[in-house]
């Protein structure tokens, strides 16, 4: 069988995995892409470091130029990730009419556009299946199960450490702080949790998913962002008492050529499959005008689930069944679509006041809701304190812009002392 040599770039978690399954299932692998991979170099920072695989001599490099100009390595497999060397050392392979396979969410959801032009300029292919959602299959499923469907809406439970937060939050009755420090246990959260927390990764999944799904150029930028720091074991108990469980959700809707955009912790109905998406998993669910719903469901991250999408993208290249003009939707050239305002998304709300125990502040309330066209669907009132009271209600679909002009007044309301929570609620309707 025809030999193939390949690079790796970048020997942490990720590197390790795809390692792991070229061994383990090299047979398999050889039967489905006819040929025989061999991982002829690997670039790391320090070929010295003490590592779990044994590697043959000679494969370990700290010199990217060993890759480059050695014309014998036909696919680069980029697992460096983030922004620095990542984005330059692609370029520099495909301009070596090197073929590229990458999980690095941020360099795709941010120059895409760009590493694809240079992809159909040189005539390689340029993969990138793991680059959201770990092991689960999405940007195949969009880019050639789907192509039959003119995509509606894509709902996401696309970050494994915010949901393992959450889930813990939920099940196990703990605090953020609490949750977020298991999770750095358990190697899920960095020391720094911010891009994870705060919803950055998140959104360039988002971003990468929302321009293949609606053939647009998405600015990652334009899409509304709130992470999971204010969730508190209040408003989870509260949730709960309404009958919704606390996700962080990534939502992409398209309606009359305009996109609405954004992640955000959400409450959805208990009772729906996403309610019961814990851990660490990720779930995805998408709505086609002709598939209907289709939900995908597994590991969004770790070491062999992402393995598993880079050493299917390397087969995918040496099948070389899709041609980088067919992955065009990424590159912008279809219609620029809009993004609303986050003004103007219609959500329902949860919404939770501090107020004074006093007659009428839930009636002056109620009364600033109504003059916004904000209806009410059910409310609660806890008395947890002499001083206060907590107020939490459930408002029928209303725009943002409805809400927001309704806080404000009612932020004014003397017998009010805090506006303590505001977190929208998808429906799946
Ligand atoms: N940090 C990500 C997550 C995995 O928690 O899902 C890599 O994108």
């Amino acid at each position: 069988m025809e030999k193939v040599k390949i690079a790796i770039l970048g020997f942490g978690n990720v590197g390790t995995g795809v390692w792991k399954i070229l061994q383990e299932n090299r047979k398999e692998i050889m039967k489905r892409s006819n040929y025989d991979i061999e991982v002829a170099k690997i670039l790391v920072s320090d070929i010295n470091k003490k590592r779990e695989i044994e590697l043959p001599k000679g494969v370990l490099t700290n010199n990217i130029d060993d890759i480059i100009n050695d014309d014998s390595i036909k696919i680069v497999v980029e697992l460096i990730g983030g922004r620095g060397q990542a984005k330059e050392y692609m370029i520099r392979a495909m301009k070596a009419k090197k073929h590229i396979v990458t999980a690095n969410k941020l360099v795709v959801a941010n120059w895409g556009e760009e590493l694809f032009k240079i992809a159909e300029e040189e005539n390689v292919l340029f993969y990138y299946e793991a680059s959201v959602a770990g092991g689960i299959p999405i940007i195949r499923e969009i880019n050639e199960s789907l192509t039959a469907n003119r995509i509606e809406q894509i709902i996401g439970i696309i970050n494994g450490t915010t949901n393992y937060i959450l889930s813990k939050m939920t099940n196990d009755g703990i605090s953020f702080d609490e949750a977020l420090k298991e999770a750095q246990d358990k190697g899920y959260a960095e020391a720094d949790p911010t891009s994870d927390v705060d919803g950055f990764d998140a959104v360039y999944k988002l971003a990468i998913m929302a321009s293949l799904a609606f053939g647009t150029k998405v600015d990652h930028d334009c899409i509304y962002r709130e992470g999971i720091r204010n969730i508190s074991a209040v408003d989870i108990e509260y949730a709960q008492k309404f009958g919704y469980t606390i996700k962080l959700l990534a939502i992409a809707k398209e309606e009359n050529n305009k996109l609405e955009l954004r992640v955000h912790p959400t409450l959805i109905p208990s009772n729906h499959p996403m309610a019961n998406v814990n851990d660490v998993f990720n779930a995805i669910l998408i709505k086609g005008n002709a598939v209907g719903e289709l939900m995908l469901y597994g590991k969004g991250a770790g070491d062999l689930p992402t393995g598993s999408a880079v050493v299917g993208d390397i087969i995918s290249i040496l099948r070389n069944n899709v041609k980088p003009s067919d992955l065009k939707a990424i590159s912008g050239e279809e219609d620029f679509k809009e993004v609303k305002n986050s003004d103007e998304n219609e959500s329902e709300f949860y919404i939770r006041l501090n107020v004074k125990d006093r007659a009428g502040v839930l009636g002056d309330t109620a009364k600033i809701f109504g003059k916004n066209n904000v209806s009410i669907t059910s409310l609660t009132q806890d008395v947890v304190h002499k001083e206060y009271v907590l107020l939490a209600f459930i408002t029928h679909k209303s725009s943002e812009r409805n809400i927001r002009e309704s806080l404000k007044k009612i932020k004014e309301l003397e017998n009010v002392n805090e506006i303590e929570s505001i977190i929208r609620i998808e429906s799946f309707n």
